[in-house]
């Protein structure tokens, strides 16, 4: 099995990028499921449900969020009905939405979604190993699911590793999102877990993480809030990973996917 893990939508250039790609990607790297997380895909900001909409009809079997999950009120209603775009396991009771989605998939095999998010350089939030071990205690990877991958939203590449590590054999992969920059070490860990502290960016890379560079510098500058941050427009830079996945669960490989714009070129082998 394959699963390709599309990482933060930006705005109408990573949109459109993403939607012209993924049809493709999937064909040609013969993926069995595609994620994508869509915080970021409204302006910047949320995620409207005509986007969510776009996103699946291009190939997306799930949607993730993060801490922008709530930018766009008009979610809310939304991922009460489309089960397909989870937010955060490790908001507090009572959130929302759910951080878990189940896929079954053509030949009956399930994968787990799941994405939770870290507490480093983040808004507070309940404990994300706590969890994650409340639902792997609900299902067992190459016994009740063919794989399980955790989409780790968060700012601190240690707090990632060291999730990552505490679950290595457990889970197929920890991917992950927020900071917007993909990072060189994509590798499978010693137990069997495919990782990448984060996948990267759907977005303009001629920006700061995505915005707009007067503003964004400005904010550093004055340290006042200033001028409001919209997204760029120029080319965007598909960015992604692609996990091969055994037939027990485990990664057996993690390839970065990075496809125009102005990053350098980077495609798995089909
Ligand atoms: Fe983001
Ligand atoms: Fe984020």
């Amino acid at each position: 099995m394959k699963l390709l893990y599309l990482g933060d939508v930006v705005g109408r250039s990573g949109r459109e990028a993403v939607i012209a790609a993924l049809p493709r990607l999937k064909r040609e790297l013969g993926a069995d499921v595609a994620v994508v997380n869509g915080e970021n895909a409204s302006h910047g900001f949320g995620l409207a449900p005509d986007m969510a909409d776009a996103l699946f009809a291009a190939g997306a079997d799930a949607i993730t969020l993060g801490n922008h999950a709530w930018d766009r009120k008009e979610i809310i209603p939304y991922i009460a009905q489309q089960k397909r775009v989870i937010r955060p396991l490790n908001f507090p009771p009572g959130t929302p939405g759910d951080g878990v989605v189940d896929i079954t998939l053509p030949d009956g095999r399930r994968v787990l979604i799941a994405q939770v998010m870290g507490r480093l350089f983040m808004d507070p939030m309940d404990c994300p190993f706590r969890a994650l071990e409340g639902v792997l205690a609900r299902v067992r990877l190459g016994v009740t699911h063919a794989a399980i991958m955790v989409d780790f939203h968060g700012e601190a590449t240690s707090e990632k590793m060291a999730f990552a590590h505490r679950f290595d054999g457990a889970v197929t992969a920890v991917l992950g999102t927020h900071t917007h920059i993909p990072t060189a070490d994509h590798h499978v860990m010693a137990g069997g877990t495919g990782f990448m502290a984060d996948v990267g960016m759907c977005g303009d890379y001629d920006s700061v993480i995505g915005m707009t560079k007067e503003a964004a510098i400005g904010r550093f500058i004055r340290k006042m809030p200033g001028e409001r941050l919209h997204p760029t427009e120029g080319e965007a830079t598909v960015c992604g990973a692609l996990i091969r996945i055994a037939s027990d669960g485990r990664a057996l490989a993690v390839e970065p996917v990075r496809l125009g714009g102005r990053l350098a070129p980077a495609m798995p082998s089909r």
